[in-house]
């Protein structure tokens, strides 16, 4: 079975509740969006305006994070009770920017990944490495203890339906993209990771995401490889011209 390309912008700290409702609206209006999943990921105070605003059409809506407990003394935090509740389909966790500058390590990324299952909601698992892991010859490895650490625990079922983001830290907001050929060696390798964690037929199921710099330019390369099953989009989802150029390269893969 074929896996359906879904293409997520995430807007990161960008947009106030009336842009990111606006924008919603724009994208809706005379978009093709057949035969991919395209998914939105505002910041917390638009989540519930956006998801309204998208109301009855295809366009599903992620968290950018989550925390792993239902309620409590979390002064801050946003539980996966409340995403769903708010109309969320999916939940980025363990975004390299989360890593670098919030502390979010291989367990805790665990921990989220496995609140969000309980609640039936779909996490965009985020992996890669940085620039001097790559260097030292180590994306691999890296990738393999993100990956590893981040499905610990998780059944097979939920493994099948979830998306892994394969985001080189160096090539995330930075103009440098990876190579096609080089994205698709990580996501193959992410690949065959999980059919040895699981079976053969939960890493075909499984869907892996490239993202890094993905501009309308780069995408139908990066998407036309067998194992890139979608993008995950900072800076270009911005603007629903960019957006939308990037939807309608992974429609045509
Ligand atoms: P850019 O597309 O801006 O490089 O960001 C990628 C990213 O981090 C998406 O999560």
């Amino acid at each position: 079975m074929a896996r359906t390309q879904i293409i997520a912008g995430n807007w990161k700290m960008n947009k106030t509740v009336p842009e990111a409702v606006a924008f919603a609206r724009e994208l809706l209006q005379g978009a093709d969006l057949t035969g991919v999943e395209v998914v939105l990921c505002p910041a917390f105070p638009a989540l519930g305006p956006v998801v309204e605003a998208l109301s009855g059409g295809p366009v599903r809506v992620a968290a950018q994070n989550v925390f792993w407990e239902d309620r409590g003394a979390y002064t801050g935090e946003v539980s996966p009770v409340m995403l769903r509740d708010a109309g969320c389909r999916y939940v980025i966790v363990g975004h390299s920017e989360r890593r670098q500058y919030f502390g979010e390590t291989d367990e805790t990324v665990n921990r989220k990944v496995k609140a969000v299952l309980r609640h039936d909601l779909v996490p965009i698992v985020c992996v890669g490495e940085r620039l001097s892991e790559r260097e030292a010859g180590e994306t691999f490895a890296v990738v393999e203890r993100q990956v590893t650490g981040a499905f610990a625990g998780v059944g097979e079922t939920a493994a099948a339906g979830m998306v892994i983001a394969y985001e080189p830290v160096w090539a995330i907001g930075t103009g440098r993209n990876a190579a096609p050929e080089d994205a698709q060696a990580v996501n193959r390798f992410i690949r065959e990771l999980i059919g040895k964690l699981y079976t053969p037929a939960v890493a075909e199921q499984v869907r892996i995401q490239y993202g890094g710099s993905v501009t309308p330019e780069n995408a139908a390369a990066l998407l036309g490889q067998p194992d890139v099953d979608g993008a995950l989009v900072g800076g270009a989802s911005l603007e629903v011209e960019s957006f939308r150029a990037i939807i309608n390269a992974a429609r045509r893969v």
